[in-house]
């Protein structure tokens, strides 16, 4: 029988589902969400080198506002394992509505890993575009059916500051999309945005064959501010697979 959850492999020891990072990043693994992870996000998110560059509404990222976070991501892994699992199809991979790996950990030499980051890939919800085009985008992009190459995708992610420019989230995002998001879940489109100023999240975007679109001034309120938005997009090529 086809194991619906290829190329997701899991832990010997606990059953885990996982994915591998590449060389030289293979002490890097992508998982499901654990509720251990609330506490880490919170020192993470509230890193002043993090925080300015998410799009929170509040001032302070609580422990409760993790737990919800956390709570979220995992009945989202959740379904799509439990769907795959409960698939029996004997003529090919059918296709996921999300990516149930989704938390980035390191391994240390002592078997244990530590929480460093997130990536989160899901249905676009074009932040850039004003109301009431934005809910017409939406609700269009909603109705297409799981697979559908129409479906336009956005991706969200952080990682802990004491991680960054080692080169970690081009990599996570490239295993992402190779090895999951466009084999498993068929997706042709995206379409992203970051803050201005952001100059890393925009160059990961570009490694991984992302294009500049538009820069817009003044495009949203986050936090009483107004802030502009370098927006992103990116179309498949049989060269990413
Ligand atoms: C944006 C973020 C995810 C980048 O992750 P990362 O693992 O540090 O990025 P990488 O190491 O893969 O860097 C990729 C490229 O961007 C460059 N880069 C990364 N951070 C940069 C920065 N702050 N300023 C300028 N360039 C930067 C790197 O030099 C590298 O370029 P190169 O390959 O041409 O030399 C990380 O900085 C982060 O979590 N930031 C806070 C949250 C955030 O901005 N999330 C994205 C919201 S849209």
């Amino acid at each position: 029988m086809l194991d619906q959850l290829f190329p997701l492999k899991r832990s010997a020891t606990s059953g885990e589902l996982f994915l591998r990072l590449p060389a030289p990043h293979d002490n890097l693994i992508l998982t499901p969400p654990r509720p251990d992870d609330a506490l880490a996000l919170v020192g993470i998110i509230n890193d002043p080198e993090v925080y300015p560059w998410l799009g929170r509404p509040a001032e302070e990222y609580t422990l409760s506002d993790a737990k919800a976070l956390v709570e979220e991501y995992t009945a989202s892994s959740n379904e799509v394992i439990e769907k795959l699992e409960n698939t029996v199809d004997l003529e090919g991979l059918v296709f996921a509505e999300d990516c149930p790996v989704r938390s980035i950990r390191e391994m240390q030499t002592d078997g244990t890993d530590v929480f460093i980051g997130n990536i989160t890939i899901k249905r676009c919800n074009w932040w850039d575009v004003q109301a009431p085009e934005r809910e017409r985008l939406k609700e269009a992009n909603a109705a297409l059916p799981t697979g559908h190459p129409e479906i336009v995708w956005q991706l969200s992610d952080f990682l802990a500051s004491s991680h960054h420019r080692r080169g970690i989230m081009s990599v996570v995002i490239q295993t992402l999309m190779t090895e999951w998001a466009i084999p498993r879940m068929g997706v042709r489109q995206m379409h992203v945005s970051a803050f201005i100023g952001n100059t890393g999240s925009v160059r990961v975007f570009e490694k991984n064959g992302f294009v500049l679109t538009t820069t817009l001034q003044d495009a949203i309120e986050i936090r009483g501010e107004r802030r502009g938005l370098h927006v992103l997009d990116w179309t498949y090529t049989h060269s990413e697979c």
